[in-house]
C-alpha cells in the first residue's frame, strides 16, 4: 500500500502540473483530495491496521496529502498569473492610428485661394453676413427700384436686415473704413433664395477681389485672372472674357477659363458639355458711382473688382456633379479630399 500512495502522489502531481487552466485544476483538487479520491479512501483504512503498518503508511498518505496540496497551490498562482498578463498592454502589437481631423474641401480650396491672391498682393479682409440693404444693394448702385435686386432674392430678418447675397458687400465695407491703395479679397458664405439644384444652393461661398489705386487698368483686371486661373487649373489654361452687366460695375465683364478635362474635344463633358469654356464668374472695373458713394476721388482714381463662387472651382477641379454635397457634411464625401 505505501508504494501505491507513491505511485497515486506521483501520476496526481504529474496532471496537477499540466492544468491547462483554473477550471482544469478545480476538477483535479476534488478528484485527488476530495472524500472519494484513491487517496482519502486508503487513508480511511489507516486505523483498522496493525501499529507498525499504520506509523508508516500514515507518515507516507501525509507527505502525499501535502505534495498535492502544495502542486494545487503553486499551479494556481501560476494560472493566475497568466490570466492576469493576458489582459495586459501588449507592447508588441502594432498601434492604432488615432482618428485625425481634416479641413472641409472649401476650406481647402479657400486658404489655396487666399496663398495665390497674396502672392500677387494682395491682403484677406472679412465682413458680416448680416448685412444691410444699403451694402447690399444701395452703396453697389443697385436701388430699391433696380432690376438686378430681383436676380439676388435672398432672406430677409424682421429688422430690415438681410443674409448677404454676395460678397461684394465687403467692397464698400473695406472702401468706408480706408483710403486708397487697395487691394483686398474676402472669402464668405453668401445666401440666395435660389430654387436648389445640382448647381445652385441658398447657401454658398465666394470669393471677391477689389484693387484699386491710380491707374489701375482692365489689363490689370485681365492679367490677375488669367494668373489665379492658370494656378488653379493648369499653366496652359485660357481665360475669355465676355461682355455683361454689373449695377456697380462699368465695363462689366464675365469670364470662363478653358476646360481642363476635356479641352473642348468631348461633346460629353460632364464639365464643359463640350463647349470648351467652363463659366466662372463675373467681374469689371468699378463704377464711378460706388466710388461717390464711399466718398473717393473718381477723377483720380480707378479700380476692378471681380467675384465667383469657390463651389464652383471645386466642382470643376475634383469632377463633383452635385454642389449640394458640400453642406451635407457627409464623412464618406469629405474624407476624399
Ligand atoms: C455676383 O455675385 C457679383 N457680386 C460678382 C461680381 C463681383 C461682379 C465684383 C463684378 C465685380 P453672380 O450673381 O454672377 O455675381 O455670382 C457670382 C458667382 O457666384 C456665380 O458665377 C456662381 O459661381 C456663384 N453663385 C451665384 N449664385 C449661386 C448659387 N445659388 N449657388 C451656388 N453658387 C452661386
Amino acid at each position: 500500500m505505501l508504494e501505491e500512495v507513491q505511485q497515486l502522489q506521483k501520476a496526481a502531481v504529474a496532471e496537477i502540473e499540466a492544468a491547462a487552466d483554473l477550471q482544469a485544476l478545480e476538477e483535479l483538487r476534488v478528484r485527488h483530495l476530495g472524500r472519494k479520491s484513491p487517496l482519502s479512501q486508503i487513508m480511511k483504512q489507516i486505523g483498522a491496521l496493525p501499529a507498525t503498518e499504520r506509523r508508516a503508511l500514515g507518515q507516507i498518505s501525509g507527505a502525499a496529502k501535502k505534495a498535492l496540496q502544495d502542486a494545487l497551490e503553486g499551479r494556481q498562482s501560476q494560472l493566475q498569473e497568466k490570466a492576469e498578463a493576458g489582459d495586459a498592454f501588449d507592447v508588441t502589437l502594432p498601434g492604432r492610428r488615432p482618428l485625425a481631423g481634416k479641413l472641409h474641401p472649401l476650406s481647402q480650396l479657400s486658404d489655396e485661394l487666399i496663398a495665390i491672391f497674396q502672392g500677387m498682393g494682395f491682403s484677406v479682409a472679412d465682413g458680416p453676413e448680416i448685412e444691410d440693404e444699403y451694402h447690399n444693394f444701395d452703396a453697389l448702385n443697385t436701388p430699391a427700384d433696380h432690376p438686378a435686386r430681383d436676380l439676388h432674392d435672398t432672406f430677409y430678418l424682421e429688422d430690415g436686415r438681410l443674409l448677404r447675397t454676395h460678397t461684394s458687400t465687403v467692397q464698400i465695407r473695406v472702401m468706408e473704413s480706408s483710403a486708397p491703395p487697395i487691394r483686398i479679397i474676402s472669402l464668405g458664405r453668401c445666401y440666395r433664395k435660389d430654387s436648389v439644384d445640382a448647381t445652385h444652393h441658398f447657401a454658398f461661398h465666394q470669393i471677391e477681389g477689389l484693387y484699386v489705386d491710380e491707374n489701375v487698368s482692365f489689363a490689370d483686371l485681365k492679367g490677375t485672372i488669367e494668373v489665379m486661373g492658370r494656378q488653379l487649373l493648369g499653366a496652359t489654361t485660357q481665360v475669355r472674357f465676355r461682355p455683361h452687366f454689373f449695377p456697380f460695375t462699368e465695363p462689366s465683364v464675365e469670364y470662363d477659363f478653358s476646360c481642363s478635362l476635356c479641352g473642348g474635344d468631348n461633346a460629353r463633358c460632364r464639365i464643359c458639355k463640350g463647349t470648351g469654356w467652363i463659366e466662372i464668374g463675373g467681374a469689371g472695373m468699378v463704377d464711378p458711382a460706388v466710388f461717390t458713394a464711399v466718398k473717393y476721388d473718381s477723377e483720380r482714381y480707378t479700380g476692378f473688382a471681380f467675384g465667383l463662387g469657390i463651389e464652383r472651382i471645386a466642382m470643376i477641379r475634383s469632377g463633383i456633379d452635385d454642389i449640394r454635397l458640400f453642406l451635407e457634411n457627409d464623412l464618406r464625401f469629405t474624407r476624399q479630399f
